[in-house]
């Protein structure tokens, strides 16, 4: 089959590529010039372990990136085009639907004059009832009869950064939103390859899957950061034995789901904040204010300004110390600083007066400095910030800084990760 895939990011590219794994032909479109040069030339434009390998085994033989002057070639000879552009947070909270109709609005003007039937898919994440309620109606007033002129579905994603390419791959599951038989036929050639179950579903089922499952990982983090703050209110617990006690209960049977059952400084990344709030959201504007999501967000928005008292507490009155950061991605593993927790904490303590702040992070300084643009320093090793800062803050759990303590010199450290 081929394969038009917009978007080359996390999810585009991870899916490009299985799919040209899968043996279909993919033209991957990406607006960003200096990311789709990157790509072209071999290299990954994130860190993203095993997709490299990928990369270089499938670009220009079955992967083809290609920019946006190019869709009159590629729309046409597709037999499926999937959306992975990004769904920001947008007005109140919704998701930013921006990017997902400019890129179907390209999609329309590549067409030919008598296209093929295509199906077109949303493989980013959106509101359960955006393709039924708003693609579906948008094509439609376009004069493109739904079911018989193309087909729409949506394939919701469930990777992880920083095991794209595995999760990806090895996949627990395929979930089809779909609402004909024609479009779910040919989705399923996409995935024949597969083993996994690939199960079609109703449109608004399949996106308010995805939902299901990334809101359950935030509640079980805003659960775990509240009962942090409870034995902080109470006192003489030790917090994070508590939670590694509970995780040996045999209940979990070793699932791996546990690590979402343990406190920190707040959920952050790409996809957490930006759904819990788009489920809210939508399911307010249906008629039903969901109050635990409102929880789970209130909850998960305070945890900055408690860690920022914590440090505060540990800083003392004194604020020429320096504060040294450590961590800056959202998670380790990751290079992403999208909504990351340690920008919230920093903002947190400059908006305190305590404006001598250093970062460090293994990977992700300079992307940090280029998205936040926070007045902080920063230091290009561990060692340098031990050696230049009074505090230590643990604010990503990178594996290397499991020593701080025995690195400190006796200076105070605040574990907002509960790691140590
Ligand atoms: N990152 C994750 O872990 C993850 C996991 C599952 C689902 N998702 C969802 O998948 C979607 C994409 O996420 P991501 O992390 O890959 O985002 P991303 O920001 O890394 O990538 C999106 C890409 O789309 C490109 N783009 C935007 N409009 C375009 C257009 N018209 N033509 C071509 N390219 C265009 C952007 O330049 C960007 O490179 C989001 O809806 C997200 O919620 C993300």
């Amino acid at each position: 089959m081929v394969i038009t895939v917009f978007g080359l990011g996390f999810v585009g590219l991870t899916t490009s590529l299985g799919f040209a794994k899968y043996g279909h032909t993919v033209y991957g479109v990406e607006v960003n010039e200096e990311r789709l040069n990157t790509i072209k030339s071999g290299k990954l434009p994130f860190l993203e372990p095993g997709l490299g390998e990928a990369l270089k085994c499938y670009l220009n033989t079955s992967f083809h990136p290609i920019a946006a002057d190019q869709l009159n070639t590629a729309i046409p000879a597709s037999d499926c085009v999937y959306y992975c552009v990004g769904t920001p947070y947008g007005k109140d909270g919704q998701a930013d639907l921006t990017y997902l109709f400019g890129a179907i609005d390209q999609t329309l003007q590549a067409r030919d004059a008598s296209p093929k039937y295509q199906v077109l898919v949303v493989k980013s994440t959106v509101p359960p009832s955006t393709t039924s309620q708003k693609v579906i109606p948008y094509l439609q007033a376009q004069g493109i009869t739904v079911g018989k002129d193309m087909g729409v579905a949506n394939n919701p994603e469930f990777l992880r950064e920083g095991h794209c390419w595995d999760d990806f791959i090895n996949a627990d599951r395929i979930v089809l939103g779909v609402s004909d038989d024609r479009s779910a036929a040919l989705l399923r050639q996409v995935y024949a390859s597969v083993k996994e179950p690939v199960l079609c579903v109703s449109l608004n089922t399949g996106e308010f899957i995805k939902y299901l499952s990334n809101t359950l990982l935030a509640t079980l983090i805003s659960y775990s950061n509240e009962m942090s703050l409870v034995a902080d209110a109470i006192g003489g617990i030790d917090v994070a034995e508590a939670f590694r006690i509970l995780h040996m209960d045999k209940r979990w049977g070793g699932a791996t789901m546990a690590s979402y059952v343990y406190p920190g400084c707040g959920y952050g990344g790409y996809c957490l904040p930006k759904d819990t709030n788009a489920l809210y959201a939508v399911s307010r504007t249906a008629g039903f204010d969901a109050q635990i999501l409102h929880n789970v967000i209130a909850t998960n928005d305070n945890m900055p300004e408690f860690m920022a008292d914590k440090i505060i507490r540990a800083a003392g009155p004194d604020k020429s110390q320096t504060i040294g950061i450590l961590g800056l991605s959202f998670k380790p593993g990751s290079d992403d600083v999208r909504d990351t927790p340690s920008a919230k904490v920093i903002r947190a303590l400059l908006d305190k007066g305590y404006s001598h702040i250093c970062g460090y992070d293994p990977v992700a300084n300079a992307e940090f400095q280029r998205v936040y643009d926070l007045p902080i320093g920063y230091t290009d090793t561990y060692d340098e910030l031990l050696r230049n800062a009074q505090v230590l803050v643990i604010t990503t759990a990178w594996p290397e800084f499991a020593d701080v303590r025995e690195q400190a010199a006796g200076k105070p450290i605040v574990d907002c990760r509960y790691m140590l």
